[in-house]
């Protein structure tokens, strides 16, 4: 079983071949997030991403990538029927990307899943706090942990997960308390997202921080280091231009 190390766990979301090539120098995990739905597909939740989805964008990414371990998401209700459902649906991710691992959101009440996949032969990061999939019955994108007994409950899901077997749980959108008191109470590593700084490791979506999502607005938790919009809209003026001007291509860019 994974325990926590002293240097920090830099995890990544990858969707696409480019991406996955240049994460892969920086990155310990590569997760091919269901937020691909939003950020590559202009979606308005996660809710409407398939497993077919999963599998193309996971596929791209494992044969893009040398290093770093990917784990690709589970998309909504390719898991919560039942644990059988789970593992058939985790299989079939598993062989048809090649990849290391899958995700899973959800706290207690997918303790039995969890368990069965990681018992046979599926090794499984968890989810918990702000779970994207729950957007309808939480009524939006709302950071969790604000009242006690939201705070106790997390943390109860934090102990399950770790003892049905998950490698890692990603925590996401809470308050910075609960996001260290669940790294404190857990021994397998905690990786953030708007969570805490004292997660054992941090994750952001690798669109929003480069600036190239399709997705309405960044959360706050969000450093955005560039701005890749702004750079391919230069670049993209720039060739409407030549075009339109006459100046592209010129003989080097031609067969003679
Ligand atoms: O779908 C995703 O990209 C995720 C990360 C934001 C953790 O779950």
């Amino acid at each position: 079983k994974a325990i926590k190390r002293n240097k920090k766990i830099v995890a990544l979301t990858a969707y696409t071949a480019p991406i996955a090539k240049i994460a892969d120098d920086f990155a310990d995990i590569l997760l091919v997030g269901d937020s691909l739905g939003m950020v590559l597909y202009g979606m308005d939740s996660t809710l409407t991403v398939t497993v077919e989805m999963m599998i193309l964008h996971g596929r791209a990414v494992v044969k893009n990538s040398k290093h770093a371990l990917v784990a690709v998401d589970m998309p909504f209700g390719s898991y919560q029927p039942s644990a059988s459902t789970a593992f058939k649906n985790a299989s079939k991710i598993m062989a048809q990307t090649g990849a290391g691992a899958v995700k899973l959101e959800g706290g207690a009440e997918i303790k039995e899943t969890v368990k069965f996949l990681c018992q046979n032969g599926i090794p499984v990061m968890a989810h918990i706090g702000m779970k994207p999939q729950h957007f309808n019955t939480y009524g939006g994108f709302k950071f969790r942990g604000k009242d006690k007994e939201e705070f106790d409950n997390i943390l109860e899901d934090a102990k399950a997960l770790e003892e049905a077997g998950a490698f890692a749980i990603v925590v996401e959108g809470t308050t910075r308390n609960l996001g260290k008191r669940i790294t404190d109470k857990v021994r397998i590593p905690t990786i953030g997202i708007g969570a805490s700084p004292d997660c054992d490791g941090q994750i952001l979506v690798t669109e929003d921080l480069v600036g190239m999502s399709a997705a309405e607005k960044a959360p706050k938790f969000v450093k955005q280091y560039t701005n890749v919009t702004e750079v391919m809209a230069d670049a993209l003026a720039e060739f409407a231009a030549d075009v339109r001007e006459g100046r592209f291509p010129t003989k080097e860019f031609c067969y003679d």
